[in-house]
Order: structure tokens, then C-alpha cells, then sequence
């Protein structure tokens, strides 16, 4: 597995992450009925990943999922595990930010998040009022650093100004080989200013790790020694720039464990245009 600094944190996670929204329905299940359905599955896929190298968990105040990862963290030593949640979009005024912020501490079981994003932005709370409120967070030294996720370039480049003490550490996004908008502004900002791209639906749903789309790409598998389609759609991400860090769902141990596997791969310029003319 490699690792590489998150953005500018100063802090070296694995290239590739574990992310943990299961799906609509399964969140509907945990807050109605309150049953996390397959959970034993689920902390197991957490472990096998953390087992095999992966340090970097994203999770979120809506995915009902933070206290499995709070239980897959258990035991492990803290300092060395890059802890992600995500506030929703109805409790950006600052009083429920910092609520939101002690019931995700509470549910993970940690003193502390390494990142706490704003998981869309909203029309209703100015900006300024949010960041005040995170970075007021990380001086609590209740988070170490603040991301935002499905922001436009230009609600990016707000949010940075936005913030007075600390710097934006990371962007979430929807990004993969068939999806590819944020490579115009987005991505070569993330460049220039050191800020992690977080690509989330990295598989496009899985659709990526289904499908080859032709021999080009079986021969890709080949030259890395039989990898599988779901280990191309991500090296092609942690190939193609430096601040790229995808999570693929972890919700199955055999996947995880193919999906870490990932984070040795590193594509060569021909394959990565073999890549870029076939999607
Ligand atoms: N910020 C946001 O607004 C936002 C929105 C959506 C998602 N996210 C984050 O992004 C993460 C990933 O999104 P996602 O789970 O929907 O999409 P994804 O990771 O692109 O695809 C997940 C699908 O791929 C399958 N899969 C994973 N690894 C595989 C492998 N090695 N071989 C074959 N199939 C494999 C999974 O099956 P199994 O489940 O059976 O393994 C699942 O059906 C989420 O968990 C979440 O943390 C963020």
C-alpha cells in the first residue's frame, strides 16, 4: 500500500480509503428501526481493510454508519488512522455544527476527527457562519482539519476565503473514469493549492469494477499481473494526480482486500491514454 501526505495535513494516509454509505434504504432502515442491517458484514469488510493497509475510514452524520467504524477502530492505535465524518446540510448554523460535531465524536468513540467536511453547501447559512464554527472546532482540538464535499469550483473557492485561521484540507466529489467534470477547474486548484480530492462513487456504482470495455483494458489487467477491473479504475485515479485519494464502499471483505490491493498499482503513461480514449 502506499501512503502519501492528505493535501497539506501533514499527515500520510493510504491512497486509497474505505467510504461507508451503504445505500438509501439501508440508512432508512438504521434511523427508523434503528437495525443496521448486515453490520457483522460490514465491520468485518472495516477490519480486512485496515488489515490490509488502508488508514484513511469516510463516514458521515446521515450514513448511520460512524459507530461501526467507531467498533472497527477499537483497539487500533488512534494516531495512526485518518478519521473522516461529514456535517449535514441542516445543521450548518454554528450551535449544530459543534452538536453535530460531539454526537459524531460520541458515535465513532474518538476524541477527535482528522477531517470533518461539510457534506453539501447550503443557500440558507452563509458560508462564513459555517467555517467560523469549524474552525472554531479545530481550536477546540475536537478536529484537525476541514473539507467540503459537492462544492462547485467557485463554492470551493468561497469556502477557502471564508476561513480566517486554518486552510481547506480536502474536496469530496463525484469522480471517476466516466465521470470526470472536476478535472477543469476543481482538480488543478486541488494541485496548485495542495487540497486532497476525495473521489467518491470511484467505481461508478460498481459499474467499473463489472465491466472491462474491450481488450485494451484486459490487457492492462494482464501487465499487473491479473488485477482486477475495480484495481484499474482506482490506480487510474491514484495515478492520475498526486491528490487523489478515492474510497470505494467497503461493505464486503473480498472487495476491500481487492480494492487495497490497488494502492500498489501505478499505471504507465500509455495505459493511462489507453484509459482516457476508452471512457
Ligand atoms: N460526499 C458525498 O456526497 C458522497 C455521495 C455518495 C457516496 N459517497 C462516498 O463514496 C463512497 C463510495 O460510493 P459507492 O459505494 O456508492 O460507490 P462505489 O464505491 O463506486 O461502488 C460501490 C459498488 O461497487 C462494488 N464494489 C466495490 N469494490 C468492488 C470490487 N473490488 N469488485 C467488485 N465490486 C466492487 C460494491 O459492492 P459490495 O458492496 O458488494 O462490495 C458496490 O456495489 C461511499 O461509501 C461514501 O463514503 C460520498
Amino acid at each position: 500500500m502506499m501512503y502519501k501526505e492528505f493535501g497539506k495535513t501533514n499527515f500520510k494516509t493510504s491512497v486509497i480509503g474505505m467510504g461507508t454509505f451503504y445505500d438509501a434504504l439501508w440508512i432508512a432502515w438504521a434511523m427508523i428501526f434503528k437495525v443496521q442491517r448486515g453490520k457483522a458484514k460490514k465491520l468485518e469488510a472495516l477490519k480486512a481493510g485496515l488489515d490490509s493497509g488502508i488508514n484513511f475510514i469516510d463516514s458521515a452524520e446521515i450514513y448511520q454508519s460512524e459507530t461501526i467504524v467507531g467498533d472497527a477502530i477499537k483497539g487500533r492505535k488512534r494516531d495512526e488512522l485518518f478519521i473522516a465524518s461529514k456535517v449535514w446540510s441542516n445543521h450548518l448554523r454554528p450551535d449544530k455544527v459543534e452538536k453535530s460535531c460531539r454526537r459524531s465524536l460520541s458515535k465513532l468513540n474518538t476524541s477527535y476527527l482528522d477531517l470533518y467536511q461539510i457534506h453539501f453547501p447550503s443557500s440558507r447559512v452563509p458560508i462564513s457562519e459555517t467555517m467560523g464554527a469549524m474552525e472554531k472546532l479545530v481550536d477546540q482540538g475536537l478536529i484537525r482539519n476541514i473539507g467540503v464535499s459537492n462544492f462547485s469550483f467557485a463554492q470551493m473557492t468561497e469556502a477557502e476565503s471564508a476561513l480566517k485561521k486554518h486552510e481547506l484540507a480536502s474536496t469530496q466529489m463525484h469522480y471517476n473514469l466516466t465521470r470526470r467534470d472536476v478535472e477543469r477547474e476543481i482538480l488543478p486548484h486541488c494541485e496548485k493549492e495542495r487540497i486532497a480530492m476525495i473521489p467518491y462513487y470511484p467505481l461508478a456504482h460498481g459499474k467499473l469494477a463489472r465491466s472491462a470495455r474491450g481488450e485494451a483494458i484486459e490487457r492492462i489487467c494482464k501487465n499487473h499481473a491479473g488485477i482486477s477491473y475495480s484495481q484499474v479504475a482506482l490506480a487510474w485515479l491514484t495515478t492520475r494526480s498526486p491528490q487523489n485519494f478515492p474510497i470505494p464502499r467497503a461493505s464486503k471483505s473480498a472487495h476491500v482486500k481487492d480494492n487495497a490491493s490497488a494502492g500498489d498499482v501505478v499505471l504507465s503513461p500509455d495505459e493511462m491514454k489507453t484509459l482516457d480514449s476508452t471512457f
